[in-house]
């Protein structure tokens, strides 16, 4: 029955991600956005206390979009709702990984693991990144989704060992 990968499908929508947020409200005072915990453009500068900077966001934006947006979307929100249906072949759409759904159970080695060997060797379809990234830029299109994260996601993924 559940031959699938443990760990992954279940629990996944534990958390609510209210991602939009920060679209632009406070039209009245328009100047200084000032000392909000929650960066204005999360594909620019990271949130405060993540393991990559601003530098390394940004490089991941770059790499994130050539490389993983055609399937996972523009800002890591997947390309349909119906990612845990599978497909005619048996295989299911690519994930979310902005948070809403189960990339954040998994440690940042593993996370690398999934890009370097994609999920064709398991029936999946994404493709192998081993030969077309290099680590520096792997590291760096997690960076770039795993700051849509939210900071009570993250703490989560922190204390599950996420730095591992
Ligand atoms: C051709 C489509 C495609 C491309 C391109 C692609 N992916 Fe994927 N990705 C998938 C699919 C589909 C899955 C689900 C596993 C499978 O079926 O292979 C997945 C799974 C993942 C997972 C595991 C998510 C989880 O919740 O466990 C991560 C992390 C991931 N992809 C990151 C990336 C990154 C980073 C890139 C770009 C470097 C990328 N993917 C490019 C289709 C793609």
């Amino acid at each position: 029955m559940n031959a699938l990968s443990p760990g992954c499908l279940i629990r996944s929508l534990t958390i609510a991600i209210p991602m939009l947020l920060m679209t632009g409200c406070g039209d009245d005072t328009g100047e200084s956005v000032s000392a909000s915990p929650v960066p204005a453009d999360l594909t620019m500068t990271a949130r405060p206390g993540r393991w990559y900077d601003s530098g390394r966001l940004q490089q991941g934006a770059a790499v994130f979009a050539g490389n993983c947006a055609g399937c996972h979307g523009q800002l890591a929100q997947g390309l349909t709702e119906d990612w845990k249906t599978r497909l005619p072949d048996g295989s299911f759409p690519p994930p979310p990984l902005n948070g809403s759904a189960h990339a954040w159970h998994h440690p940042r080695v593993q996370l690398l693991q999934v890009i370097d060997t994609g999920g064709i060797p398991y029936g999946g379809q994404m493709p192998a990144f081993q030969e077309v990234l290099n680590d520096d830029q792997k590291l760096a299109a997690i960076a770039f989704f795993q700051n849509f994260w939210d900071d009570e996601t993250y703490a989560v993924w922190l204390d599950r060992g996420g730095l591992q």
